[in-house]
């Protein structure tokens, strides 16, 4: 089958490369799925670039991937709710490729009324958005929240979905985004280029910040006392960054021991601070599901390249600007 492949680590042009592999073996708990459409995210070029060398260590060449929907073609023994010509989408490894393999644990039935490139760009940002939201006891009516980079595949997603629950979101994106990020919901585009959030944000409920760094330490001052901020990008590795990326116990104690300036902003606001590195879960999948068929989401694609140009795709990612998503026709 054709598959892309990623050679090694470094520029996305040198190491990633579509090569003929053989089909994926399954095992009892997983499924071989014909993939009909693939999305990327940005964790899918930083792995290429190095940026997780320390986490773990591939070996070259490697399958890369994680977002897809198709159809359903050997089923494992162990599993008797899926049967082959079902229409799933979800995620796993090695989704940009003719045939994948999946867990059943990470897939789900794709919604009648979603076609399969629209399904296929929302597994990661949907579960994501809505494993950050649980974690805080979800969102409630009348919440404020700001969303950094509502533009983004991350931003879309999670405005429409914080419309759903009933809050009041303000967003930051780009002037030429504006009009198309009102549209999906938010109450208040911010143009980061020319407007600064510190100045228009107050008293919010929730920061979710998909950017990091300095907007992680500048979310503590505009949310309220016993605000939340979520963060999807780690601004220091303190303890709870460390328990989120499963480093050992031992290391984790070392560091919950060195001065953590989140600590201290969250003791001053008596706020949260939660950092999320999103866990494939079923019931997440079932919950975009559910908003797709009730249409409170709808997924925003800017541009759909066939297999052979996947790479370009990685390169338009990479710079930091696409609308919404990328999808991966296969
Ligand atoms: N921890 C986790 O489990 C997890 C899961 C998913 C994603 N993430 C991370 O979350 C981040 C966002 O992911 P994504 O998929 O949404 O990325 P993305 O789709 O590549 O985001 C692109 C968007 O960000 C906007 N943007 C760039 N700089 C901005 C700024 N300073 N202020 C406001 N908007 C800005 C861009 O708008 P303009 O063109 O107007 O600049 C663009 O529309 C990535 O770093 C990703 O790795 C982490």
């Amino acid at each position: 089958m054709k598959a892309l492949m990623q050679i090694g680590y470094g520029s996305l042009k040198e190491n990633l490369q579509i090569q003929e592999v053989e089909i994926p073996k399954i095992s009892l708990n997983e499924v071989l799925i014909k993939v009909h459409s693939a999305s990327i995210n940005p964790h899918d070029y930083k792995i290429v670039l190095g940026e997780f060398k320390k986490m773990e260590k591939l070996s070259f060449p490697t399958s890369v991937g994680s977002d897809f929907s198709g159809t359903i073609i050997e089923v494992g023994k162990n599993i008797d709710h899926f049967v082959i010509g079902d229409e799933v989408f979800g995620t796993s490894h090695g989704t940009i490729a003719e045939f994948c393999k999946a867990d059943v644990s990470t897939i789900s039935l794709k919604p009648r009324n979603s076609l399969f490139n629209d399904i296929s760009v929302l597994p990661v940002v949907g579960m994501t958005t809505i494993q950050s939201f649980n974690r805080i006891g979800g969102i409630k009516k009348g919440d404020k929240i700001l969303i950094h980079a509502g533009s983004g595949g991350v931003g879309t997603f999670a405005i429409q979905y914080a419309k759903s629950k009933g809050a009041f979101v303000y967003t930051t994106t780009s002037a030429q985004n504006s009009e198309w990020v009102k549209k999906l919901g938010a109450d208040v585009v911010i143009d980061y280029k020319k407007e600064n959030y510190l100045d228009i944000c107050s008293d919010i409920d929730i920061v979710f910040d998909t950017l990091g760094n300095q907007y992680t330490f500048d979310a503590f001052k505009i949310i309220k006392q016993g605000g939340n901020v979520i963060s999807l990008l780690p601004a220091e590795i303190n303890k709870q960054v460390a328990k989120e990326f499963r480093i050992p116990k031992l290391i984790a104690f070392f560091l919950s021991l060195k001065p953590s300036k989140i600590k201290k902003l969250v003791k001053d606001k008596n706020a949260t601070y939660e950092f999320i590195f999103m866990r494939p879960n079923q019931l997440f999948l079932l919950e975009i599901s559910n908003l797709v068929k009730n249409n409170r989401i709808k997924p925003i694609i800017e541009k759909v390249f066939e297999l052979n140009n996947s790479i370009d795709a990685f390169e338009h990612l990479a710079k930091g600007h696409t609308k919404g998503k990328l999808v991966i026709k296969i």
